[in-house]
This record gives C-alpha cells, structure tokens and sequence, in this order.
C-alpha cells in the first residue's frame, strides 16, 4: 500500500509543494551573470536544507571554480537494490528583455490557464521540485524501494564548465546504476515521453575590430571597413539558402539517422504546425531534405545568440562602429565534437574574414551530443510508470537541446541516463514568460512515484 499512501501524501502536500515553488522561483539564480552570484548561493542553500527535509542525508554544497554542486543522498534501500542518481539543475537562463514579461520573472504566479508563470518553472526548477516531492512521498509513506542519490549542479545553463572535474574528483560518490534526468520535457499534456538524444553544442564569441574608435560615417564612409557590416556580412556566409552550415568539414562527422529512426519521429507529426504556432513565424526554415522534427532532433545548426555593435540608443548616430561582436552557437549531433568544430569555425574566419579588420575568435565551451539506450529494464521502469499514470505508452523523442552532464557521464563515469521531464514543448523556456502546465507537473510527480517502485522491483 506505499504507493498509494505516496501518492495520498501528493495530494495532501499540494498547497505546501505550490508555497515552496513560489519560495524557488523567487530566487533570481541566474548563472550566467556574476551580479546573482548571491543569488545562485540562496539557491544552493535552499536545495541542500530541502533536501534534508526530505529524508535525505549527507547533504553536501561543494564549491567549485564556478557555482556550487549540491549534493543528498538516501541509502537506506540496502546494496540489494539499484542506486538511482537523480539529476537537476538549480540555475536558469537570464530573465531579460524583462519588457517582455507580462508577470515579474522571480514571481512565480498562476493563471486562469492552469499554469504557472516564471523563470525556471519548467526549466527545471519546477521538476527538481517534482522530483523533491516525490521522493519526499516515497520516504514518508514506507521503506524506500531504491537507493537515492541526487545531485544538483548550478550551471547548466552556463555550459557547465566545473562538470567535467566534478564527476572525476566524486566518481566513487555519485557510482549509481542509472541516472534520472528530468530536464528534458514531454510531448504535449496527454503525451509522455521519453527521450533518447540530446544535441551537443559549441559556443562562441567573435569580435571584429575596425577604427581606433567610433568615427564619422560620412568622414570615413566607404574608405574603410565598417566591422559591423563585415561580421554581418560573414555571419551571412556561415548558412547557405538551404539551410546547410558552411564551415569546412561541418557535416564530416554527422551520423545520419536511418530511415526507420525518422518514420518513428514523425509518426505522431512533422511539428510544421506546431513549431508554426510557438513561435508566430511566417514560415518555417531549415536544412532542405529533412522535416521541422528531424532538424531539431538529429541534424546540427548554428545560430547569433547575440550581437552588439555600434549606437542603439533613440535616436541616431552617424558612425562606423570600433568593433562588433557576436555570440554564436552550434547544435552538434553525434559524432561531432566541440573541440572539431571550434578548429571548423576558426578555419572559416579566416577564409571569409577580409584584411581590412583585425579579428578574434574565443570558444567558450562546449559539450558533446549524447544517444541512449532505448531498451534498458530502466527505460522501462520509465516507460511503465509514465504509462500507469498517462493511460499512454511514451514516445521516444530527439531532443535539440543540450544537457551537458549526459554525455560526460557517459564519458567519465560509464553511466547512462534515463531523460523525461514535465516541461512542455509551448512552456517558452529561455524566452520571456517562461511557465509550467500545473496539472502536467502534478501528474509528473505521481509518475515519478511510479518510476521510483518499478525501479526497486
Ligand atoms: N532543459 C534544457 C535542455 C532541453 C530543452 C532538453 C528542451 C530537452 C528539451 C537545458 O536546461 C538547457 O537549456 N540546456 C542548455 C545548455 C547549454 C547552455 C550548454 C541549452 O540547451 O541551451
Ligand atoms: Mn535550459
């Protein structure tokens, strides 16, 4: 009867479990910025007395160059049963341009639609708190089925760059038989998924030079390069009409996926009116010979994330700019590696750049494309609790996003991870009014209660 009193607990805690969403959330974490460095230390603190809270022990923040790990752990299950390592991330995206937001970001708030808004409802404070709740269920209402560990990480969302020394200098702490990474979504509010592949990335900054400083346009017009329109010029050049990426040997490494992978992802559609309806484009674009689906899942990409350059206040202002700048990224899929596409990307600039500008290129990280198992008595522990919850078996789904500690555990611990998450495709995370489907979420929870039985059985 365990499961069923945990998930009584569910219901009976709900209220509290919204109370301490809204106490998360109000916690600006934001990694990428040095100004929530305080902030990103709250949250760490947070996580780790919650996890006491919820019968876990050990709870640990260890310190890194960057942000701290949190670390909690519940092994009373015995070395009889399978350790589960529980994954989150405690950090989140930048909540600007805050003008775009129609509730404060750090103000988790419900609506009449039935969700709740706010940066890092979905990705992924939302399901660190699903995953908190229901663990939290599962210790209160009987023995524990599984050995729990669980580990959380501050920067993620910054490409991870203390990851990699993390799982060398803790591998004996975090041996586990399986890693649960709810960070990865599902498909639509009736539609559990399950997904097996993740793209990687590498991140970039480019920085043209032209005058000392910025000049008059009218004074020196047409007698020196202007840096702005040369990396816009250059920019240009790095995706082709048909959508291909143009750096040298870019495609070299990708592994195509077969046709029968490519009927099952668009089984249920091609995501043309979906990706249509997200984002309000007149038209969507991409690689030619693939649909919308297959293209975010399974082929690379580049993109501007960022672009400063030159006068942008009211107004304007007749110069030729001292330098412009971009922050780009590409999606990668195996086989592809960051380090190869880094060379890549520098061997294009210096075929395309012109003499006329001096030029400096920084890769500032990167993370390797990850594909797992599909067939594993894990996955199937998943798949049996989502569909006990969901009256649906889960499809299996490539995700284009990246989630960097999955291919270094591949690499550095040999561990593999199992990816769901109650985020749905529509919830704009990383964009203004970022939110998370409540009934979604809560139906998550009971589907991890599940998840946490089968995997002790
Ligand atoms: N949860 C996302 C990744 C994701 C999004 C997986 C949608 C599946 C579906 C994750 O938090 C994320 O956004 N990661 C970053 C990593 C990057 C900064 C290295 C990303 O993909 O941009
Ligand atoms: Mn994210």
């Amino acid at each position: 009867m365990s499961k069923a009193n945990a998930k009584q607990f569910l219901a009976e805690n709900h209220d509290r479990f919204i109370t301490e969403m809204k106490e998360f959330i109000a916690i600006p974490s934001v990694s990428a910025d040095s100004a929530y460095k305080a902030d990103i230390l709250k949250a760490a603190q947070w996580s780790a007395d919650k996890m006491k809270a919820i019968g876990l022990t050990n709870v640990q923040i260890i310190e890194t160059k960057m942000h701290p790990f949190v670390y909690g752990e519940n092994l009373s299950a015995g070395p009889d049963k399978p350790t589960v390592l529980l994954y989150g991330h405690y950090d989140v995206q930048p909540p600007d341009p805050f003008n775009l937001w129609k509730t404060e970001p750090f103000e988790a708030t419900i609506k009449d639609d039935g969700y709740v808004y706010g940066r890092g409802t979905s990705d992924m404070k939302g399901q660190i708190l699903a995953t908190f709740n229901a663990i939290e269920a599962v210790v209160k209402s009987g023995d524990l089925p599984v050995n729990l560990k669980f580990m959380l990480e501050g920067e993620e969302e910054s490409g991870g760059p203390s990851m990699e020394q993390f799982l060398e200098d803790y591998k004996e702490m975090l041996a586990c038989d399986i890693c649960l990474n709810p960070d990865a979504g599902m498909a639509s509010p009736t539609q559990p998924s399950i997904n097996y592949a993740l793209r990687g990335i590498a991140a970039f900054e480019i920085t043209v030079y032209g005058p000392n400083a910025d000049v008059h346009s009218g004074g020196y017009g047409n007698v020196i390069q202007n840096p702005a329109n040369e990396l816009a010029r250059v920019i240009g050049k790095m995706i082709d009409d048909e959508g291909r990426v143009q750096l040298p040997g870019f495609y070299d490494d990708v592994l195509e996926m077969s046709a029968e992978e490519r009927a099952e992802l668009n089984r249920l559609s091609d995501g043309t009116e979906d990706y249509l309806a997200q984002t309000g484009v007149p038209k969507l674009f991409g690689e030619k010979g693939y649909t919308p689906i297959e293209r975010a899942g399974g082929r690379p990409t580049l993109d501007v994330n960022g672009m400063i350059s030159g006068y942008t206040g009211e107004g304007g202002k007749t110069i030729i700019p001292a330098k412009a700048s971009a922050k780009i990224t590409t999606r990668l899929v195996p086989n592809q590696t960051p380090e190869k596409t880094a060379k890549q990307m520098r061997a294009f600039l210096e075929a395309t750049i012109r003499d006329t500008v001096r030029w400096e290129l920084e890769y500032t990280g990167g993370a390797t494309a990850s594909i797992s198992d599909r067939k594993s008595k894990y996955v199937q522990a998943l798949s049996d609790g989502l569909e006990e919850e969901w009256n649906t078996k889960p499809i299996f789904e490539r995700s284009g996003g990246s989630i960097p500690v999955v291919g270094e555990m591949q690499k550095k611990l040999g561990v593999e991870s199992v990816l769901t998450g109650f985020g749905l495709p529509g919830d704009s995370i990383h964009s203004p009014n970022e939110r998370l489907h409540l009934e979604t979420w809560t139906k998550g929870m009971r589907a991890l209660v599940n998840t946490i039985y089968n995997l002790g059985a």
